[in-house]
């Protein structure tokens, strides 16, 4: 069994304002390049840490499902100007991106020279990452996604040089966050955590951070998207319950509705969390012979009384479209995805690093049969 979560941990809320002060903690006047997006400079998350780091350079392009071409401008950039640590603030969007950009700090060429595992040749720089969403949990994890636009492939890059040296995250920034993005970045995280507590390479490591990421989970989403603003114990549960998921599933790993989800993203630049949250109970149903012990445990987390182990896994899997009703997660047919391209999700899907991981052998002709079902309904 392996273990490892390297990354320095800040948690709290108004953590934010302490930030000049951890990164002095970490290094004495280091020169610094954020990595972000215009949506967090315009709704002035980006201030909270601009007035406390006045001469940080800024590159605010990343864009939803960060591309290739956009991580490569910044790493030129990075390149120039040789700074000592790379800020990352957002979503996973951002923060996937600013480890991209960190690799090309110190490594030649282009980000998709470093597709895989463990590619790169010198320690990328160390990362500070500030998440802003509940969902990613990208800020523990050693693996940053980022987009090819011409192959319409999610490349994975990752490493365990690749994990943020720090994260702090702060619970807080989650009150400017709308609705709908706490709704499908808190359904990412769920996501995380059944999959991991379910996945080939599960261990009782990762056990213990899925187990308490789903109770955090189902205690605080609904709360969380409700009312984000004033309840303060949703947020500080919906932001834990999404940082340990990254625990749980950064060392055990992700399935089929990842490999699903990324799919769909490459090709619709589908939001992340609400791809997964569209194909998350179909590929429970999809996965039930094989791990129907695993959702009647997640199912007693999830405060479903019901003893037959069967009727709770497929409680379960109603309760969970239930949720994502009552969160207005859009349906499959809202994505707009034509059915002449289920072929091409489903070969992607096989070809996902993480479908080997998936508890049930899923081949391309069941990936169509998890498309045709989630269509169907
Ligand atoms: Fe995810």
């Amino acid at each position: 069994m392996r273990f490892q979560a390297p990354t320095r941990i800040y948690f709290g809320s108004g953590m934010i304002s302490r930030l000049k002060e951890i990164i002095e903690e970490f290094s004495k006047d280091p020169s610094l390049f954020l990595v972000t997006d215009r949506g967090i400079i315009d709704s002035g998350i980006a201030e909270k840490v601009l007035e406390q780091l006045p001469g940080i350079h800024v590159f605010d392009e990343i864009e939803q499902n960060p591309k290739h071409n956009t991580v490569n401008k910044a790493g030129e950039i990075v390149r120039k100007l040789k700074p000592d640590m790379v800020v990352g603030l957002g979503g996973g969007s951002a923060l996937d991106a600013a480890k991209a950009v960190a690799l090309l700090a110190t490594n030649p060429g282009s980000i998709e020279d470093y597709e895989g595992k463990g590619k790169y040749t010198s320690p990328p720089l160390p990362v500070l990452a500030i998440p802003t969403t509940c969902g990613t949990a990208s800020e523990v994890t050693w693996v940053s996604v980022v987009t090819h636009t011409e192959r319409m492939f999610k490349m994975s890059i990752k490493g365990p040089l690749m994990f943020p040296a720090v994260a702090l995250v702060d619970p807080d920034l989650l009150v400017t966050l709308p609705p709908p993005l706490i709704a499908s970045t808190g359904m990412d995280a769920l996501t995380h955590a059944i999959e991991a507590y379910t996945v080939k390479a599960a261990t009782f490591m990762t056990d213990i951070f899925a187990r308490e990421s789903l109770n955090l989970i189902f205690q605080s989403l609904e709360k969380a998207y409700r009312n984000i603003k004033d309840d303060t114990e949703a947020r500080v549960g919906i932001m834990k319950g999404s940082m340990i998921a990254g625990m749980a599933f950064g060392n055990s790993d992700v399935g089929a509705v990842h490999c699903i989800a990324e799919a769909v993203g490459s090709l619709y630049d589908t939001p992340h969390g609400v791809a997964n949250s569209v194909f998350l109970p179909y590929v429970m149903e999809f996965n039930l012979p094989v791990a129907m012990a695993r959702y009647a445990d997640i199912s007693r987390i999830a405060g479903i009384d019901e003893k037959d182990e069967e009727a709770a896994a497929k409680k379960l899997i109603q309760t969970i479209k239930e949720l994502s009703r009552i969160l207005n997660i859009p349906s499959f047919r809202d994505l707009g995805i034509e059915k002449d391209k289920f072929f091409e999700i489903a070969e992607k899907s096989f070809q996902n690093n993480s479908n080997p991981s998936n508890p049930r052998e899923a081949g391309v002709g069941d990936y169509m049969g998890i498309l045709e079902k989630a269509f169907k309904e």
